[in-house]
C-alpha cells in the first residue's frame, strides 16, 4: 500500500511539473495585437466565445463538401475550406478540414500552414504529393504517388504541394491540425507581396538576373484558397 501512495505521490509530481513547464497556448491567428482598453479588442484567441447554453447543433455543423470547387483558375486547382469561419463551434478545438479538386494537371503549389500538420486522403483519381525538411535536415524532398484511399502526412510549417498528373479530375480531403491552419502560397508571398519586395533583395537571394525578378513580380499571382 505503501508502495503505491509512493508511485500515486510520483506521478502527481510529475504532473505538477509538466503544468508548471508547459509553454503559451499556440497562436490561431497571424498575429494578436495588446490592446489596453478592452472595448476596443476584438479577437481573443481568434474569436469570442458564445455562452454554452445557447450552442446548439448547427455550430458544429457544415453541408457542401460534396460540392467540387471550380478548378477553372490558371491553378486548375480550388480549396474549399471548413474551419472556425465555416464552423464556429472548431473554436479552440485544433482541428479543421478541406476538400482540394483537381483538373487534370491542376497543381495545388508549393505552399505551408504555418499553424497545422495536414493529413490527406486522395477520394478519386491520382495525385503526386510532396514536402520539402527544413534547411537543418539539408531540404530532402519527401514525394509520393498517390492512388484513390491513399494517405499522406505534411507537416507542420514545411513547404508542401500536390500536382494531378492523370486525364482525369481529382478529389482529395486533408484534416489539418488547427482551426485556422493559415496557408503561405510560396510564389505570391515572395513574387507578389503587396508592395513589392525590393528587387535587389530577390535578385540577390534567387542568383538571377534582375529582369527576371521584374518579370516575375510583374505577374499577377493567385492562389487557391486562404
Ligand atoms: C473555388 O470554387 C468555388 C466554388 O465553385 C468558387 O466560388 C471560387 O471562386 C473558386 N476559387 C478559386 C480561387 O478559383
Amino acid at each position: 500500500m505503501k508502495g503505491v501512495h509512493f508511485l500515486m505521490s510520483l506521478v502527481l509530481l510529475a504532473l505538477a511539473t509538466s503544468f508548471a513547464s508547459a509553454s503559451d497556448p499556440d497562436p490561431v491567428q497571424d498575429f494578436c495585437v495588446a490592446v489596453d482598453d478592452p472595448k476596443s479588442a476584438l479577437f481573443v484567441n481568434g474569436k469570442f466565445c458564445k455562452d454554452p447554453k445557447h450552442a446548439n447543433a448547427d455550430d458544429f455543423f457544415f453541408s457542401g463538401l460534396n460540392k467540387p470547387g471550380d478548378t477553372s483558375s490558371q491553378l486548375g486547382s480550388n480549396v474549399t475550406t471548413v474551419n472556425v469561419n465555416q464552423i464556429p463551434g472548431l473554436n479552440t478545438l485544433g482541428i479543421s478540414i478541406v476538400r482540394i479538386d483537381y483538373a487534370p494537371y491542376g497543381l495545388n503549389p508549393p505552399h505551408t500552414h504555418p499553424r497545422a500538420t495536414e493529413i490527406l486522403v486522395v477520394a478519386e483519381g491520382t495525385l503526386e504529393v510532396g514536402f520539402v525538411s527544413s534547411n537543418q535536415d539539408n531540404n530532402r524532398l519527401f514525394t509520393k504517388i498517390l492512388n484513390e484511399g491513399d494517405v499522406f502526412v505534411f507537416p507542420v510549417g514545411l513547404i508542401h504541394f500536390q500536382i494531378n498528373r492523370g486525364h482525369k479530375n481529382t478529389v482529395a480531403f486533408a484534416a489539418l491540425s488547427s482551426q485556422n491552419p493559415g496557408v503561405i502560397t510560396i510564389a505570391k508571398a515572395v513574387f507578389g507581396s503587396d508592395p513589392r519586395i525590393n528587387p535587389d533583395v530577390l535578385t540577390k537571394a534567387f542568383q538571377v538576373d534582375k529582369n527576371v525578378i521584374d518579370y516575375l513580380q510583374k505577374q499577377f499571382w493567385v492562389d487557391n484558397n486562404n
